[in-house]
């Protein structure tokens, strides 16, 4: 029997190591060399067939195939993970001076000793260490605070620069350490993409560097075109002297030879480094890398400086927490200073206005730049900027252009602050300001054109209603056209309106197109009741409030009949969010608006996932870590047999359900409140469980 069904295996086997073979290749042309050896088309069908033999044959799947790559784990909390070598930080300095001074306290330190110095980039992204063990990555660390960090390996596994499994000769053992970034293109479209999806876009390349490796679902993760750039090798030696000499060869003798060496493993190691003799060297590397930065296709925001020699590091020592052997020069950022012309303003789907400065265009940072964010009145005002004044703009890391300041160089006598409106640009009402926020907005909710369009694309988003037919364009035309005026008018247009629209403007709707809008919007109705509240863009619901409150109040007449206390009541629901979501509903033109939405067929409920009702009627307060759910997991759980989760604890709460490590504040309102403190346990006994 076993012999049979070896034998059977045995061309799945050899399958199998075939296209992993392949692939790999394919895969290290092309991230590595930019060369395609094949056709996308032709790449996805092996990538296809051997993610289906592996599925198939589950056993058969090697650890470091390029299936892995794909994603598809799930990671609820990351691990911290304690770093075999802490990951040290560097000194660093913004002038130039320091660097001859650093330079020349190495030379005196080591004497008649001959060394030279390694110059490279400072990437600008998230650090994070590889263990490799016999040439296959095994565990990917976050830098953390150098001692601790978060493992993420199955994230970082979806990273194609990071070799799974080594090339030719390598060390058994030993750490990679690089810089996880984000390419400047990729970042620009993964943001637009969010925008358009109704998520927040990323402040900058390092910040989504970071949270896409903090991704709890590494297919997503996958999606994100993250690079490692590698630019240490840990040995388990370097710590002692004498190791080091007897289990290395020459080539990691030196930084510079640990890199190539790297390299030919099969790691992504930029080719812009040098090894340098002297200070005039390392300046000159400075000089070019500040100007040449801006040619990158990721952000870079200095140059390390290290010795070369392995060898020497262990004679000059560390200091507190960074090592005498290494510096980093920081570029300061570019700044440059230009006219202000005038400001304009822009208003949000919430109304928000945004006044946004228009200067003399000027050159800074490898692109020109005419516009930049004044954020607010409060900025305005915090800056003091006044009329006929240049502004000083600034470009960090960051690709947005920063208003820092007013170069006051170019300040006029008595000049005038700049005016502020009153008035909205766009529809004329009189702009409020609500206590403690920074700027205004325009209260004409139902009849200023930019919020009511931006809501319509709002609602028609994917993560909302998803009507994928209708993009910004089709919407303003609509709403021009007075054919639609607020989203559920979108659910009685006629064919016969959609046809030949957009004729003016040359891509007229022909048939096909109307049906295809009409059958998109119709298939809409099927979107559950959570993503229904979510897309009516009440100000400060989001994705998730939605859910909580769609969850919470199960259907939208209990949610509409809800007090501010009931709404503040719910999980992830602040008051603020209460207080906007009980006067949204307090107008009769919203309510008029729901009705008609749920005549058309909208779910205003939630589709009953309910497994019993025996918690009808309890509300619950979960806390602590569970040993059997995670705590999404035991919220549902709860909700699915009937009961209610709240967030903070109030006489109105029947249970509090207490896992490991539940907070003192709540164990001790509990107490007050003598509300019942239960376990886990105790839960599974009560909805009669296991
Ligand atoms: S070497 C002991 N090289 O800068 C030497 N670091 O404070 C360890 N970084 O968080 C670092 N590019 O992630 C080194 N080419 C480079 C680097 C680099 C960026 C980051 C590193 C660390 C920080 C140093």
């Amino acid at each position: 029997m076993d012999l049979f069904s070896s034998i059977d295996l045995e061309p799945s086997r050899q399958r199998i190591e075939e296209l992993t073979r392949l692939i790999d290749k394919y895969n290290y042309e092309y991230y590595m060399n930019d060369t395609s050896l094949v056709s996308d088309f032709e790449f996805d069908a092996l990538l296809r067939e051997l993610i289906d033999l592996e599925h198939q044959y589950p056993e058969l799947a090697l650890p470091t195939s390029p299936t892995r790559r794909v994603g598809g784990t799930i990671n609820k909390n990351f691990r911290q993970v304690t770093h075999r070598f802490p990951m040290l930080s560097l000194g660093n300095t913004y002038s130039i001076e320091e660097i001859e001074e650093f330079e020349s306290r190495t030379r005196k330190l080591l004497g008649d000793t001959k060394f030279t110095y390694t110059c490279e980039l400072k990437y600008d992204g998230v650090a994070i260490g590889l263990t490799y063990k016999h040439g296959v990555l095994t565990q990917a660390v976050t830098r953390g605070n150098g001692t601790v960090g978060d493992e993420i390996t199955d994230n970082a596994r979806t990273i194609p620069t990071i070799p799974l499994k080594l090339q030719g000769s390598y060390p058994d053992d030993f750490e990679a350490r690089g810089e996880v970034v984000y390419p400047f293109d990729a970042f620009e479209t993964m943001n637009k993409q969010r925008e358009a999806e109704g998520d927040e876009p990323f402040a900058n390349p390092r910040n989504a560097a970071s949270g896409s490796l903090k991704l709890q679902d590494s297919r997503e993760c996958a999606k994100r075109k993250l690079q490692f750039c590698m630019y240490f090798m840990m040995l388990p030696g370097d710590n002692s002297i004498q190791q080091l000499n007897n289990s290395t060869t020459q080539q990691y003798n030196t930084h510079f030879g640990r890199l190539e060496a790297a390299k030919q493993m099969g790691f992504k190691v930029q080719p812009y480094i040098k090894e340098c003799a002297d200070i005039n060297e390392i300046k000159a590397f400075i000089d070019y890398w500040d100007k040449e930065r801006w040619n990158l296709p990721f952000g870079i925001d200095g140059i390390v400086i290290k010795v070369n020699q392995v060898e020497l590091w262990q004679q000059l020592g560390l200091t507190a927490k960074s090592p005498r052997w290494a510096i980093a020069y920081k570029f300061k950022a570019e700044r440059v200073s230009t006219p202000l012309e005038d400001i304009s303003f822009q208003v949000g789907r919430t109304g928000i206005v945004t006044p946004v400065a228009n200067m003399a265009p000027v050159w800074l940072g490898g692109t020109t730049v005419r516009r930049a964010t004044l954020n607010n009145a409060d900025f305005i005002e915090k800056m003091d900027i006044r009329e006929g004044d240049w502004l000083l703009i600034e470009k960090g890391g960051e690709i947005i252009p920063k208003v820092v300041g007013v170069d006051m160089e170019h300040r006029i006598a008595n000049a005038k602050p700049v005016s502020y409106l009153a008035k909205c640009p766009e529809c004329g009402t009189p702009l409020v300001r609500t206590e403690g926020e920074a700027g205004f907005y325009c209260p004409n909710v139902d009849g200023c054109p930019p919020q009511i369009i931006g809501r319509l694309e709002h609602f028609v988003a994917r993560k909302a209603m998803n009507i994928d037919s209708l993009g910004s364009e089709r919407l303003s035309m609509l709403y021009n056209k007075g054919l639609v005026r607020n989203v559920a008018d979108l659910y009685y247009l006629r064919r016969e309106q959609l046809i030949g629209l957009g004729v003016e403007e040359g891509a007229s709707i022909q048939e096909k197109g109307a049906e295809n809008i009409l059958s998109a919007i119709r298939k809409s109705c099927e979107v559950p009741f959570e993503r229904v509240l979510f897309a009516l863009g009440i100000r400060y619901v989001g994705e998730v409030g939605a859910k909580k409150l769609a969850r919470f109040f199960k259907n939208i007449d209990a949610l509409m009949a809800a007090t501010v206390e009931e709404l503040a009541h719910v999980e992830d629901v602040g008051e603020k969010t209460a207080v906007t979501v009980f006067d949204y509903f307090v107008v009769p033109e919203h309510r008029q608006l729901v009705e008609r939405l749920r005549a058309a067929g909208l779910q205003m409920q939630v589709h009953d996932t309910s497994v019993s009702s025996v918690l009808e009627g309890k509300t619950f307060v979960v806390s602590g870590i569970f040993s059997r759910f995670s705590r999404e997991e035991i919220k549902t759980h709860i909700e699915q047999h009937g009961g209610k989760v709240s967030s903070s604890i109030s006489s109105k709460t029947d249970y509090v359900l207490a896992g490991e490590k539940m907070g003192p504040e709540k164990l001790k309102k509990a107490e007050k409140l003598n509300v019942p403190i239960i376990s886990e346990e105790d839960y599974l006994v009560m909805v009669g469980g296991k």
